[in-house]
């Protein structure tokens, strides 16, 4: 048996990277605009990390994570996410002390589940996201969303639809906990053993429970949004309030959860509404994280983010057919004939190349008629032709791929005339 790639993992070959180039190249610009700075951690981390932030009654920490330990007993756990890493790092590099606050971060990079992969869900993905910390002011939480859109309206997308929903402070959290026990403590039995764990652990969790989502009891579960206290109330009160001035469209879905133990306040998701996009149809999740720096060891520094992979991203796009700019073609392409001028087209290359211009040659000692073939697939704008009794006399041929003009320049000018032929 030949050695294939693991399950649930990609190559991403050339012809599909530019589309991930596009969409790196786009986040990095609109980041620039928003101000978010680029943050860089490693791919593995402490597992208690995950515990502590992800939570240890989660999906992802008990299913879902590559946890080993390395040569000298760690335990160490590939990321499954970004935001647990990027708030250790602010805390260990005491950001909550630079004067520019909130301090607003973006990443781009893999991410490690074991998941059970399918159209969409991977085990190896790449999360582009954002978290700014240092701040609660629900402004920020606004600013957060609409760097997410916009990322995706810049892009092409536009069957997208926010939805948003508040989990509220401690205190109306703690007020839905009850609920929620009181709510499913008599039928409890009826539930998975991960759904019973949790009854007293984490009750929220299990309105996320993948294997009991049809039970009679979760339709009528207690809602989180009955549960919040005035000031969380307020809180997400102004968010809608600023989205709806930045002209952002949102419905508040009150059984919005989100997988992840570290969130309050807002959540919001980011979905597809394209046809035939697929099951999953979420985008981008994200939301707020008050008390995660604590959590981590850190004083206290309110955050908020969201996390989108780009291979979600790519599939919406697809399936909405968006035409991304992609390949523009080269500039130009050397036909050369005879030996002399075959060795001559080597410097020439690399003359046009340093001139600022994509440019090929033939390596494979082809006829001219498949080395114009060759030109004609990579889609040369222009194809400069030399042979040996061109060189002889000092000259070339430039055909114009566009035109099907051919113009006669002198050998010694050529990247000159080119240059000047090309800007015009
Ligand atoms: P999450 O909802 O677990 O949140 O993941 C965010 C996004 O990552 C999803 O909406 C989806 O686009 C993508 N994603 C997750 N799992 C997979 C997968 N197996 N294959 C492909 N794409 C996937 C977080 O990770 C939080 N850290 C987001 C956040 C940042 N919250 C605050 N700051």
């Amino acid at each position: 048996m030949s050695i294939r790639l693991p399950r649930g993992t990609q190559d991403i070959l050339p012809g599909d990277v530019e589309k991930w180039q596009l969409i790196e190249k786009k986040a990095r610009e609109i980041c620039e605009k928003f101000q978010y700075h680029e943050i860089r951690t490693p791919i593995f981390e402490q597992t208690d990390l995950f515990l502590r932030s992800v939570g240890d009654t989660t999906d992802i920490v008990q299913k879902e994570m590559y946890t080993f330990d390395d040569r000298g007993g760690r335990s160490l756990t590939l990321r499954p996410e970004g935001t647990a890493s990027t708030v250790r790092s602010f805390v260990e590099h005491k950001m909550f002390g630079y004067a520019n606050q909130p301090v607003k971060l973006y990443y781009m990079g893999p991410m490690f589940r074991y998941e059970r992969p399918q159209a969409g869900r991977y085990r190896q993905f790449v999360q582009f996201g954002v978290e700014a910390i240092g701040s609660d002011d629900p402004a920020i939480d606004a600013e957060v969303i609409a760097l997410a859109m916009s990322l995706y309206k810049e892009m092409g997308l536009k069957k997208l639809k926010l939805v948003v929903n508040s989990l509220g402070d401690k205190d109306s959290r703690q007020a839905h906990r009850e609920a929620l026990i009181n709510h499913f403590q008599p039928r409890i039995g009826e539930f998975c053993s991960d759904c019973q764990n949790r009854l007293e652990k984490n009750p929220m969790r299990i309105l996320d429970c993948k294997q009991d989502r049809d039970h009679e009891l979760m339709k009528f579960a207690p809602s989180i949004i009955d549960y919040l206290n005035e000031e969380s109330k307020v809180y997400f009160n102004k968010v809608q309030q600023y989205l709806t001035s930045l002209g952002i469209e949102f419905e508040v879905d009150s059984n919005l959860v989100r997988g992840l133990d570290y969130y309050n306040h807002t959540a919001f998701e980011i979905m597809s509404d394209a046809e035939g996009f697929g099951a999953i149809t979420t985008l981008c999740g994200g939301g707020r994280y008050n008390g995660l720096t604590e959590e981590i060891g850190g004083p206290e520094a309110p955050g908020i983010g969201f996390a989108l992979s780009i291979e979600r991203f790519i599939a919406a796009l697809d399936a909405e057919k968006v035409e991304l700019p992609l390949n523009n073609g080269i500039d130009c392409y050397i036909v050369s004939l005879g030996e002399d001028a075959k060795d001559y087209t080597v410097g020439l290359l690399n003359k046009l190349r340093q001139a600022g211009f994509s440019a090929e040659r033939d390596y494979l000692d082809r006829k001219i008629k498949a080395q114009f073939k060759a030109a004609d697939r990579l889609q040369a704008k222009f194809v400069a032709i030399l042979g040996d009794d061109e060189l002889k006399a000092n000259k070339i041929n430039l055909k114009s791929m566009d035109s099907g003009e051919q113009k006669e320049m002198e050998l010694a000018s050529f990247i000159e005339e080119f240059t000047a032929l090309y800007r015009n």
